[in-house]
């Protein structure tokens, strides 16, 4: 099809993120126009489900009244003031006080950034500033896992394990460690239990830390659930075996809770689903539903306290953003807060989680899908060419990134992973009948991946 005026347009101007440049010089770009509920469209009027709530990140759906109103009001009331040397404002003060309060820190302290990809960038910032003060000075290394993804600034993309953020970028940076990354379906041997997988990763995170030497590590980084690099869930037992490695070196953990915050798995937190205690934790997009910019870092009155001495010993805390804290972002994210509260969005996912894990798991007897795991309101499927040796397809035959394509088609959003994993994140607020359209419409999409899949002869015979 030729392009539209738009589409040329966007073709001429805009250099896209995660994109293949080259080819989208040829098939132009999907243009949404407006969207409500859990539902966007485009410039013709057509409409999708999107399973993916944007990024992993619009919780509340589109179109609520009320996150418009109080940005119009905080702007027109003050756009901006900065929270730099001491300075602060009504609306960064609500909405860290409402932090710790739904936070594992409620004597803790939070730092204001943009994206996930500041907060984690902070929080490697803050673990070498404590390590300083503290007089650890060799304690420099962070860990992180194969598969990860904790964002794309220079240090967010070298813990993030996965190769398109490294290639052709010159990182990942050295001082980041790759631990193993827990994905059982994949990695287990022949006959593992899920605590028998979750005690070997343990130990060959116990043997990574002593390969490079204990005194040498500042902390490790992870995600409850990792998100971009397949929807991996963690395996029974693993963070109480991790956490209990850490623990023996001293080793703090750094929750990344950018896509696992604020009810995503059932629970305010990842960390409250799996059961560990991190020393910080990392949130941003449904923090405002997406609706602006913001994120935070979340640090325990420990940690904070550290930083607060070493910054008055050294004259300030030589670090922050000039967006950090935004008038407008926080008055969003306080009132998007409020929401999940007033409305019980937590238990609302409890509520309707069953019938996504049900429609998940029909898709196991689906003769492509080799895996579907999900937890609350996240979940993901594996398409492979043979389900009983678990054979992938070759990467250069996108198989997970045409399927998308067939979805779009069927008016659905889902976003196609490495590994030919389709993930699933829709908005918080979507409705059984809600899950069960969209999975109507993925049944749809599979159909046609199925045919086309048998008419490259890619299925296993
Ligand atoms: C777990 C996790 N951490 C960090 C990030 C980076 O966030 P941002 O894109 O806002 O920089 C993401 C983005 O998807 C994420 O999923």
């Amino acid at each position: 099809m030729p392009l539209s005026n738009s589409q040329m347009r966007d073709v001429q101007s805009v250099l896209h993120p995660y994109t293949n440049l080259m080819k989208h010089r040829d098939t132009g770009p999907m243009i949404l126009d407006h969207a409500k509920g859990i539902r966007v469209y485009d410039e013709q009027g057509k409409d999708y489900i999107e399973a993916m709530a944007g990024l992993w990140c619009t919780a509340l759906g589109w179109g609520v009244d009320e996150l418009a109103d109080v940005a119009a009001a905080q702007m027109r009331k003050m756009a901006f003031a900065h929270i730099f040397g001491g300075r602060s404002h009504e609306p960064a003060i609500a909405l860290a006080e409402k932090l710790k309060e739904i936070s594992p820190f409620p004597a803790g302290k939070v730092f204001f950034a943009n994206s996930g990809s500041e907060a984690n960038d902070t929080q490697i910032k803050i673990m070498w500033y404590a390590a300083n003060a503290r007089g650890k000075t060799q304690k420099k290394k962070i860990i992180s896992r194969n598969k990860a993804y904790h964002g794309v600034t220079l240090v967010a993309a070298s813990l993030t394990g996965l190769p398109n953020n490294h290639k052709s970028f010159d990182l990942p940076f050295d001082f980041v460690k790759f631990a193993d990354c827990p994905h059982y379906y994949r990695n287990a041997e022949a006959g593992e239990s899920e605590a028998q997988f979750s005690a070997r990763m343990a130990a060959n995170l116990d043997a990574l830390i002593q390969r490079e030497g204990p005194d040498t590590i500042g902390a490790m980084i992870a995600e409850p659930v990792m998100g971009a690099g397949g929807v991996i869930l963690p395996p029974q037992g693993y963070f109480d075996a991790i956490t209990r490695v850490l623990s023996k070196y001293d080793i703090p953990l750094i929750d990344d809770e950018v896509i696992t915050g604020f009810g995503r798995t059932g629970e305010w937190f990842g960390c409250s689903t799996y059961g560990f205690e991190p020393e910080s934790m990392s949130i941003a997009k449904a923090l405002s539903s997406s609706y602006l910019p913001i994120s935070a870092v979340v640090l325990s009155p420990e940690l904070s306290e550290i930083i607060e001495d070493e910054s008055g010993r050294i004259g300030t805390f030589g670090h922050g953003f000039t967006y950090g804290g935004h008038p407008v972002s926080c008055a969003v994210a306080l009132k998007a807060i409020e929401i999940y509260q007033e409305r019980d969005i937590v238990g609302h996912v409890r509520h309707v989680a069953p019938a996504f894990a049900r429609r998940l798991q029909k898709l196991r007897d689906h003769p492509l899908v080799g895996e579907a795991s999900g937890v609350g309101l996240i979940g993901a499927v594996e398409l492979v060419a043979d389900k009983k040796t678990k054979t992938a397809f070759d990467p250069a035959k996108a198989v997970a990134a045409t399927i998308g394509r067939f979805c779009e088609e069927e008016g659905l959003i889902v976003r196609p992973l490495m590994g030919d994993r389709i993930a699933f994140c829709p908005p918080l607020v979507i409705t059984e009948a809600e899950i069960d359209e969209l999975f109507d419409r993925f049944d749809r999409g599979l159909a046609r991946g199925l045919d086309w899949v048998k008419g490259q002869g890619l299925l296993a015979p």
